[in-house]
């Protein structure tokens, strides 16, 4: 089976390359670059002792993508590209609508006039509304985004949503994401953010590193054990593996499903930061801040739905997902930029 991931040579998109290619499926990533190095599909190919098919090129060049989907036989796509970063969400929404909403319509023709119908979507928890109710199952009320980017996941949803209203011969996973860390366990692929991370386990890292002084925790007085804000950390190959499962499951099998891909445990800021102590022996210093706008308090998932229809678990604790983000910038202090041109 051939699949097309857009945004493959991303943070997630790299790992489940990864673990397609050991699953013996053919990979075809078609990425922009804009936020990703060529790198980390290099990497891939390394570990796997496999080849992948890579094309630079743009979600929104619809008639581009359709020859890609044409021409290498694509049975199923998995959709990662797009914009994340939140806090620039809110500066450029219309960048984040065009690139995650149009650059989603543009792949949904595509794949329409390529007449491939199975489609799996990095969705996020962020599309949930906030709630003293947890854990999240997939029928807990959507809300009204508080930034652009989680918008734009919102829309996407309905879009598909209403796609497969339409189209009921479509196969559709939305998958809704909590908090991907780790990296890989070879330390060889892992998470490379352009500029200061925005995410708690990027930052961490940078700062045991010596790259950053210090983490700012934003806030130690929401309704928390300690004070701090509590998050759903899934390891990124518990993750990618989510992904394996969902493509399998839904390849020609008409439908459209939402799963929750969390580990199903709360972690609070001062939790995590321990653990990654404990595992890397190195000191993270850090001052309490004030709270970050648009932060919620707690928010994790309850998984079971993943676990029983995609005989899907996580496997992975919280401190290997401190352990293997370790390695991989312990081993690549500067990221992807560390390799030979
Ligand atoms: P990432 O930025 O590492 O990967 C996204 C990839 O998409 C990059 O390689 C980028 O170059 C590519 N891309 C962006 N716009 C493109 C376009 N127009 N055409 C072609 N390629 C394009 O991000 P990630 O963390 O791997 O996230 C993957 C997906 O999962 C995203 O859709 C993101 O919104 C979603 N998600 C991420 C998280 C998280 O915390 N990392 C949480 C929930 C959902
Ligand atoms: C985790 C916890 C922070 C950084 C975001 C997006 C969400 C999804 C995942 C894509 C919070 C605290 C963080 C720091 C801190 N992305 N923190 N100091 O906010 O749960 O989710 O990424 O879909 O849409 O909103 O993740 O890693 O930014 O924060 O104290 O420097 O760490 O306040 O409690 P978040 P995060």
């Amino acid at each position: 089976m051939v699949m097309l991931l857009t945004g493959g040579a991303g943070y997630i998109g790299s790992h489940t390359a990864l673990v397609l290619l050991e699953a013996g499926y053919e990979v075809v990533v078609y990425d922009n670059l804009s936020n990703a190095s060529r790198e980390s599909l290099r990497r891939v190919e390394k570990l796997t002792g496999r080849s992948l098919t890579f094309i630079e090129a743009d979600i929104r060049d619809t008639p581009r993508l359709q020859q890609a989907l044409t021409e290498h036989q694509v049975d199923a796509v998995i959709h990662f590209a797009g914009l994340k970063a939140v806090g620039e969400s809110t500066q450029k929404p219309l960048a984040y609508y065009e690139n995650n909403v149009g650059g989603t319509l543009s792949l949904c023709e595509a794949m329409r006039a390529a007449e491939v119908r199975t489609l799996v979507f990095s969705s996020s928890a962020t599309v949930y509304a906030e709630s003293d109710d947890m854990p999240l199952t997939e029928a807990a009320p959507t809300g009204r985004p508080t930034n652009p980017y989680g918008s734009s996941k919102l829309m996407i949803e309905w879009m598909l949503q209403d796609l497969y209203a339409a189209n009921p011969d479509w196969s559709i996973a939305i998958l809704r994401y909590f908090n991907p860390a780790g990296a890989h366990e070879s330390g060889e692929i892992g998470e490379d953010p352009n500029g200061i991370p925005n995410n708690l386990l990027p930052y961490v890292s940078q700062v045991a590193i010596g790259r950053l002084p210090q983490l700012s925790i934003y806030g130690d007085d929401y309704p928390t054990p300690d004070g701090t804000g509590v998050r759903d950390y899934i390891h990124v190959m518990d993750l990618a593996e989510g992904h394996l499962k969902a493509a399998h499951a839904i390849t020609d099998k008409a439908g459209l499903h939402t799963w929750n891909l969390g580990a199903g445990k709360g972690h609070s800021v001062l939790e995590a930061v321990r653990a990654f102590e404990r595992v890397s022996g190195r000191e993270v210093p850090y001052q309490i801040v004030g709270r970050r706008p648009g932060d919620i308090a707690q928010c994790w998932a309850n998984p079971h739905k993943a676990e029983t229809e995609l005989d899907w678990q996580c496997r992975r604790t919280i401190d290997d997902i401190m352990a293997d983000a370790w390695r991989w910038q312990s081993q690549n202090p500067q990221g992807y930029d560390d390799s030979p041109a």
